[in-house]
């Protein structure tokens, strides 16, 4: 079992946990996942981990509520206990000093590209991130973000908070610019990687992006996660998560995603129901 250490409610429905696991602290780096399961009778979920703490033996995830899953383990409260925890998986993100990098990030990923911005920090890159919120009571972590980045742009889709509009409008305009970048690190929702990809594209800048399928085992065995990138089949738990992101077949990806919806609308309906009876 693996305890909750704290817990913290970052806006409504992201939520903070630091859950005591040294074995996945000791090896934890920037862009690794590890396999979460709320109770024994459980399914596994995927979720990135956002920090680490070697002495304290803690890893930090940030997780938003959208399904049965994750509805329930935003009931874990601080002191109580999680079944599984297993990690760190998938591909560190490739570290390495660029020259001037890109991050973009969107609703919970802010939590996942702070420790790669960190690490592209810490070896002499020049960081320039953007994120994007749909509305101002949703952001967070801005000052974390800031702390490892040079210049800071942050979006909201209805201008409730600093800059109106999608995260590609500020990518754009840097690109224009004609300065040079030498990567853009892009993590969120599927379409909004799909379009940064789409964005930096004619300009030829490598665009990494942090691949989100549906994942079962999380180590390579079930081909559930399979993706398609440069016209080769690869596994995003194993081989990623993270690839090329000119090279993604988002179709593919897009479509595989939502395989389970039905499946999914009915559990959460059942969870939904029992809850309401407790
Ligand atoms: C490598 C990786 C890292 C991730 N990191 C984070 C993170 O740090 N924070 C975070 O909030 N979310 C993260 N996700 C997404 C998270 O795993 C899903 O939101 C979660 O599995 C949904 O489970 P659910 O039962 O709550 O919702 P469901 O009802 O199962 O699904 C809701 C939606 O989530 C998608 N989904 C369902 N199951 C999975 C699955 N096993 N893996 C991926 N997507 C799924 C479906 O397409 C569906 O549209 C990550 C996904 C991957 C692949
Ligand atoms: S999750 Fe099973 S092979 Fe990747």
């Amino acid at each position: 079992m693996y305890k909750i250490l704290l817990r913290e409610n970052l806006v409504p429905n992201i939520h903070l946990f630091k859950v005591e696991a040294p074995a996945v602290a000791r090896k934890a780096q920037a862009g690794q996942f590890v396999m979460v399961r709320v109770d024994e009778r459980g399914e596994r979920i995927p979720l990135t981990i956002a920090d680490w703490d070697r002495d304290e033996g803690s890893i930090t995830i940030v997780f938003m509520e959208v399904g049965t899953t994750t509805r329930k383990l935003a009931t874990v409260k601080a002191g109580d206990s999680i079944a599984t925890f297993v990690g760190p998986l998938g591909k560190p993100s490739e570290i390495e000093r660029f020259g001037t990098v890109v991050c973009v990030a969107g609703g919970f990923a802010i939590a996942t590209i702070v420790p790669i911005a960190r690490a592209l920090k810490e070896v002499g890159n020049r960081v320039i991130s953007i994120m994007g919120f749909r509305t101002k009571d949703l952001v967070f972590w801005e000052d974390r973000l800031g702390k490892f980045s040079d210049e800071m742009i942050v979006t909201t889709d209805d201008g409730s908070y600093k800059r109106k509009g999608m995260v590609t409008q500020p990518l754009k305009e840097l690109l224009e610019m004609g300065e040079r970048i030498d990567r853009v690190v892009a993590i969120g929702p599927t379409a909004m990687m799909k379009f940064c990809a789409q964005t930096t594209q004619p300009f030829g800048v490598k665009t990494i992006v942090s691949l989100n399928p549906i994942m079962v085992d999380g180590t390579g065995m079930c081909g559930c996660c399979r993706v398609s990138v440069g016209g080769v089949t690869k596994f995003a738990c194993v081989d990623g998560p993270e690839f090329n992101g000119h090279e993604v077949d988002w179709n593919l990806l897009l479509a595989r995603r939502n395989i389970y919806l039905d499946e999914e609308a009915r559990s959460l309906r059942i969870w939904s129901a029992k809850i309401s009876h407790e």
